[in-house]
């Protein structure tokens, strides 16, 4: 997967900016909130539809402006294709593909595929089960546009189930709540057996990488820790579903929200047996972290069959040498997006096929080294 252009208009802090890319490295350099983040922000966003720093498009729209447009060129192994994302303010977002606007967001998955890298990868290991959550969500989204579909739709009626508990007025019927159960345990039920299937798929490839990483010292395994406990046919969970909800309803009813169902899910990480997160040194998580994001480059070029682009976000500076030469080896036939500070800490590396653009408030130019 190839971006050969970007062109941004009142985006962040971008008034306007037309640029081509490299095949292989680009790294974007420049001081501290000049733009940086902003372009693979921009990348991200036109990957999933949404951007990895906030969930209001409103605030990607450049201050004082009524509207902004994020627009990519790519190569895939479909062809040359196009995604659009054209903000307005007080409005939904619309996305184009090939210059038709997507009816859902669904319909752009898979065209563009993303692995950033963020100093905030450490949080997917200590953060809370609702970031692991999201991780895995965003890995199946990307590569099954009929999962993002589930998942919006499980997350809607569990909205209109919880208004329902919490409606004070007492106007809800134990029939009212039987309808969403029934919803809530069907797309659920779908939402549990992929996402094991996908953490046992990564649980296979981080393992790997992350023996090769720890010189044969350490065994990553991952395990998906459902709400349904170790149920794995659809049916069963369904049926797990439609019982917790009924049997739990009245104390549902109480706190006013929804106890059962994968939104209450986890993944369990552990190195040699023992959970990273209650055990785990900081080096432990840190790579732990490392091994689960290079697992998604093995992945997509798994299912997809070509390499995703990769945006490394001020990550060099968080690794040791030896990782930093991992990440460098990992991402050999990707095109990468790597911002950082300054390249001094890159000169050290093996990266070959480089180009410099120096970032200043909202400016790109390409420069030599
Ligand atoms: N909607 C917006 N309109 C205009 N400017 C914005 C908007 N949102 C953010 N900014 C500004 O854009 C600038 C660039 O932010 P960005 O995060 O891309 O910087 P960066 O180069 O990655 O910096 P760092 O090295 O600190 O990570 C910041 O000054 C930020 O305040
Ligand atoms: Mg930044």
């Amino acid at each position: 997967m190839l971006i050969e252009r970007l062109k941004l208009n009142n985006y962040r802090n971008y008034e306007s900016l037309d640029i081509k890319f490299n095949k292989g490295f680009n790294v974007l350099t420049g001081d501290n909130a000049q733009g940086k983040t902003g372009v693979l922000e921009a990348i991200f966003l036109c990957a999933l539809g949404r951007s990895h720093r906030t969930s209001r498009d409103s605030e990607l729209i450049r201050y004082n402006c009524a509207g902004g447009y994020v627009g990519i060129n790519l190569k895939n192994n479909q062809g040359d294709e196009s995604v659009e994302i054209k903000l307005r303010i007080g409005e939904n977002k619309k996305v184009f593909v090939n210059k038709i606007e997507c009816k859902k967001i669904g319909e752009l998955m898979g065209v563009l595929n993303t692995v950033m890298f963020s100093p905030e990868d450490l949080s997917l290991v200590k953060g809370s089960p609702q970031e692991r959550r999201r991780f895995l969500d965003m890995e199946i989204s990307q590569l099954s546009s009929e999962y993002f579909y589930t998942l919006q739709r499980y997350n809607k009626v569990l909205k209109q189930r919880n208004a329902v508990l919490k409606d004070d007025e007492n106007m809800y019927g134990k029939g009212v709540l039987a309808i969403y159960d029934e919803q809530l345990s069907r797309l659920g039920s779908k939402i549990t057996v992929k996402r094991r299937e996908m953490t046992d798929t990564l649980s296979t490839v981080a393992h790997d990488i992350h023996k090769m990483i720890s010189s044969s010292k350490e065994f990553l395994e991952i395990q998906y820790k459902a709400d349904a406990g170790s149920f794995e046919k659809e049916d069963d969970i369904f049926d797990y579903m439609m019982e917790s909800l009924i049997k739990n309803s009245s104390e549902d009813i109480r706190r006013g929200h929804t106890s059962t169902g994968p939104h209450r899910d986890d993944i369990i990480i552990k190195i040699n047996g023992n959970d990273v997160r209650t055990y785990g040194s900081q080096g432990q998580q840190r790579t732990a972290a490392l091994s689960l994001k290079l697992s998604e480059i093995a992945l997509v070029r798994k299912i997809k069959g070509e390499s995703p682009i990769l945006l490394l976000d001020d990550v060099f500076s968080e690794l040791d040498d030896e990782r930093q030469n991992l990440l460098i080896e990992a991402t050999r036939d990707c095109q990468c997006f790597l911002s950082c500070t300054s390249i001094n800490s890159l000169k050290q590396t093996q990266i070959e096929n480089v180009t410099v653009y120096e970032c200043i408030n909202g400016t790109l130019k390409q420069k030599s080294i």
